[in-house]
């Protein structure tokens, strides 16, 4: 059976271990090592294995997942380096760690794969970018990363030169996300609803709303023009929307999370 093991297993490596372990019971072997073993607690329940350092972890897993901050990738990198060899995976969620970077630290020992979550995976529902461009990589290492993150969330292979589009789009979309929710939530108080109660309302609005948005084809004005009756309440809502130019400034934020991430790059 082949193993999969993360290293640093916060926020992000933490739940990406244990969505793995819950989703591929049986079908895989699971391994965590991090700086405060004590987080990896809640996982042993659910089989994986606590391992004492992270040299002991890659010479255990074939598909090795760093789940520190970019600022330790360097660090861990370079102590994992002896372990790693061709058979095995090395795979990066560091936001903002180049392929060429992370190839260069690895000295060209193993494949090596780049990821971009987003925060929904924190509860199962992520989208993931790959990153399948090192030219080392099998077919078959390919196709091992495309199932693994697939039982996480959507996952699309993206060329690197996309990363950072994706990272605008779908990275800092929850930040667009939440801050509509919190809008909407505010004019619901403002309307008389409680904070608590507006608050489940919108969670529901929204994620119902993406329910629908994915269970029908039809294109995104198509389902706002079906709430919108000839001169009903919905229509003179989205009249304000359009005067104040929301579709404008969502796409304006995106550009701007977007040039941010190039001079970020530089
Ligand atoms: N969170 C996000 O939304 C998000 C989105 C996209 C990408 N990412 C990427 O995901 C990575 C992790 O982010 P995060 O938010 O999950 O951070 P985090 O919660 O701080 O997780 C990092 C973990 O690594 C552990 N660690 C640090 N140095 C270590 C070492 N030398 N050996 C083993 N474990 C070590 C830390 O241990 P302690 O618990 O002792 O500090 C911590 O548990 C980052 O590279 C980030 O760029 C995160």
């Amino acid at each position: 059976m082949r193993t999969v093991g993360v290293i640093g297993c916060g926020n992000m490596g933490g739940a990406i271990l244990c969505g793995l372990a819950d989703a591929l019971a049986g079908k895989y072997a699971f391994c965590g090592h991090t700086r405060t073993p004590s987080r990896l607690a809640p996982l042993t329940d659910k089989g994986v294995v606590v391992m004492p350092d992270a040299k002991a972890l890659t010479r255990e897993a074939d598909v090795v997942l760093l789940g520190v901050k970019p600022y330790q990738v360097a660090a861990v990198v370079e102590e994992i380096r002896p372990c790693l060899d061709r058979k095995k995976l090395l795979v990066s969620i560091a936001a903002g760690i180049s392929l060429k970077r992370l190839r260069a630290l690895a000295q060209d020992a193993c494949p090596v794969i780049r990821c971009m979550p987003n925060t929904p995976a924190l509860v199962g529902k992520g989208v993931f970018a790959l990153c399948l461009e090192d030219e080392t990589l099998t077919q078959a290492g390919r196709d091992e990363a495309l199932f693994l993150f697939g039982t996480l969330g959507l996952t699309l292979p993206l060329p690197e030169a996309q990363f950072t589009a994706f990272s605008a789009l779908i990275g800092a979309g929850p930040a667009y996300v939440f801050a509509m929710m919190q809008g909407l939530a505010q004019a619901g108080v403002t309307l008389g609803f409680g904070h608590q109660q507006v608050r489940e309302l919108v969670t529901a609005l929204f994620a119902g709303s993406a329910g629908l948005a994915e269970a029908r084809p039809e294109h995104l004005t198509q389902l706002r023009d079906a709430v919108c009756s000839p001169a009903g309440l919905t229509i003179a809502g989205v009249n304000a929307l359009d005067r104040a130019g929301l579709t404008g400034l969502l796409v304006d934020a995106v550009l701007a999370a977007d040039a941010r991430g190039r001079e970020m790059e530089e």
